[in-house]
């Protein structure tokens, strides 16, 4: 895979590569193994972004769950806007153990807005967070992350511009 991508003005450079990304949501799911043993975990994907995370997660754990996802968008280009979701979640969450999953929390705003929504339909649930990457203060919104990185845009493994290179397998960073 090539070390650089262009778009428009800005280059990018490769950050993370597959195999470590694999590796990383690996030691994660072995982790929550061991705390949702003998539990059933209601796992909720914030689309698009999610779906490489979420779907090598699924093929590591082993525990019983139940999967569904929302659509959130914020994002045009690389500036941020309103966080934007449908309603489609059951009126209330029949599991007690609900696990967020995103590809990344960069202010936090989404995962907020998100958490808000879903504690309003399900009270008295334990809810968790888990994102591939964490962005300054995202973290500590965060209950598990693969990986903390600089205050940079980045692309690949899910994440996109304008919904382009979310097909890369490897995750790149913006060269200022
Ligand atoms: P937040 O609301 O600022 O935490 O941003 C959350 C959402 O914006 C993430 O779930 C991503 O979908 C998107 N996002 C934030 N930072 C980036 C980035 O660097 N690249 C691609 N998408 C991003
Ligand atoms: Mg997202």
């Amino acid at each position: 895979m090539s070390e650089i991508i262009k778009y428009n003005n800005d280059t990018f450079i490769k950050f993370i590569n597959n195999k470590e990304i694999i590796e990383k949501i690996k030691n994660l799911c072995d982790e929550l193994n061991k705390i949702y043993i003998d539990e059933k975990l209601h796992i909720i994907g914030l689309l698009d972004g999610c779906l490489p995370t979420l779907n090598e997660f699924i093929k590591h754990i082993n525990f019983d769950y139940e999967l569904t996802t929302i659509k959130v968008s914020s994002y045009k280009g690389m500036k941020q806007g309103d966080v934007e979701f449908k309603d489609t979640l059951e009126k209330k969450i029949k599991s007690d153990n609900i696990l967020i999953i995103d590809d990344i929390i960069d202010s936090g705003n989404t995962i907020k807005n998100i958490k808000k929504y879903i504690l309003n339909k399900s009270k008295n649930v334990n809810l968790k967070i888990l994102s591939l990457l964490v962005k300054k203060e995202g973290i500590k919104l965060c209950d598990w992350y693969c990986f903390k990185i600089p205050n940079k845009y980045v692309i690949g493994y899910g994440m996109d511009i304008d919904n382009l290179f979310r097909d890369l397998e490897d995750i790149y960073i913006l060269k200022e």
